[in-house]
């Protein structure tokens, strides 16, 4: 089968990465639960666990493992024989396993926690990607803090480790650190660099230490990778991951850049939910795509702008994400056109007199009561009648 170079595979790392946040533990059932929402939503690998961390990790991998078919199921390794066989084990029942093992590779990760030097480290990078291909034939290898990480020597790990079987290969931004154009260039420098660098996928790992996960994970696509690694609603460590339904929606949105994924965007927001609530994680109210605010328009120009037109502020339909629909808050900020907007909604159909002496009366109780109800409405309209 020919390989598609447009096709940006999904790495969903709920489980693992944003597991990782304190207090978003999982059950197992609760994470199936997740997984199998992931399947549906069409992500191509299911990050299920660290399984050498805790018998209860490990047990997830292997139940996530029985229960999804398509998406690859790959478990986190650091590059040791420990930890290798215990995501082989763990990985027993997948029906497409992956080992994601690696190694830091930037010198404050070298000299300060592992006490070592880069060619010690190399050495250890490959042996660990051999041993792991002894039992598992897709192997992603990670190179730790690689956004900190001297750009020639990380394109010598990179290329050390295809040659030792790796077939995907992680470039994380650990630390949340570069900016758009330095993590492009880096992905830039491995694409032209590394030898055989064509055998093995590139993949971007940001964190959000800066705001920036999300526009480097798309520098990376721009510049040659071709997997992206993030969560459900951004979450992970410290500031989290890049968020999955951002990059995605990206890509869809932005069609001149010619990628496109796999994924089922309408099943967007109600994932985000199932994560919010079993992680204990609410989502922010204007978070990107999915926060509760992402569609509701509440000042009068736009809202005027938005009933002639949606598209004059809207730049997704609601819909393609799963969310309920935009709305117009009604708020003292509002113009006569929202107030019709709404109470045509309610079958109250008022004449230009009519609505100017509501939309007078509706101003005054905006101003105190911040939350308009349909009764308000009904209330205001009955009260000019009288
Ligand atoms: O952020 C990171 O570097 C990671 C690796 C373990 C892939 O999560
Ligand atoms: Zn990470």
């Amino acid at each position: 089968m020919l390989h598609d170079p447009n096709r940006v595979y999904v790495f969903d790392t709920t489980l693992r990465d944003g597991e990782q946040v304190p207090g978003c533990q999982l059950t197992t059932p609760e994470k199936i639960e997740i997984a199998r929402e992931l399947e549906a939503l069409g992500v191509d690998i299911i990050e299920a666990g660290f399984p050498i961390s805790s018998p209860g990790d490990f047990q997830s991998v292997v139940e996530i493992s029985k229960a999804v078919k398509n998406p690859i199921v790959c478990a986190l390794t650091r590059a040791n024989k420990g930890d290798i066989d215990a995501a082989v084990e763990s990985l027993k029942y997948a029906k497409h396993p992956r080992i994601h093992t690696g190694i830091g590779s930037s010198d404050m990760h070298i000299k300060t926690k592992f006490n070592s030097t880069r060619e010690e480290i190399l050495e250890r990078a490959v042996e660990a990607v051999k041993y792991a291909k002894k039992s598992v034939e897709d192997i992603e290898f990670y190179a730790e803090d690689a956004g900190r990480a001297d750009v020639r020597y990380l394109a010598q790990m990179i290329e050390a480790v295809i040659a030792a079987g790796a077939t995907v290969v992680n470039i994380p931004d650990t630390n949340g650190y570069c900016l758009p154009d330095q993590y492009g260039e880096k992905i830039k420098f491995l694409k032209e660099n590394v030898k055989n660098i064509d055998k093995a996928i590139i993949s971007v790992h940001c964190h959000n230490d800066l705001g920036l996960a999300t526009a480097n994970s798309i520098a990376g696509l721009q510049n040659g990778a071709r997997q992206i690694e993030g969560t459900i609603n951004g979450i992970g460590e410290r500031a989290g991951n890049t968020s999955i339904e951002e990059v995605v929606m990206i890509l869809k949105t932005h069609q001149v850049l010619g990628l496109h994924t796999n994924i089922n965007t309408k099943n967007f927001y109600e994932l985000s939910r199932m994560v919010s609530t079993q992680m204990r994680m609410p989502v922010q109210p204007n978070k990107a795509i999915v926060g509760s605010n992402a569609f509701a328009h509440s000042s009068g120009i736009h809202q005027d702008g938005f009933l002639k037109n949606r598209e004059n502020y809207e730049i997704i339909r609601p819909e393609d994400v799963g969310f309920p629909s935009a709305s117009i808050v009604l708020t003292a900020r509002s113009g006569r056109h929202a107030l019709k907007f709404h109470l045509e909604r309610l079958s109250i159909h008022l004449n230009k007199e009519e609505l100017a002496d509501a939309y007078h009366r509706f101003l005054t109780l905006a101003d105190s009561k911040l939350d308009i109800t349909d009764e308000d409405l009904l209330s205001l309209v009955a009260a000019a009648k009288v």
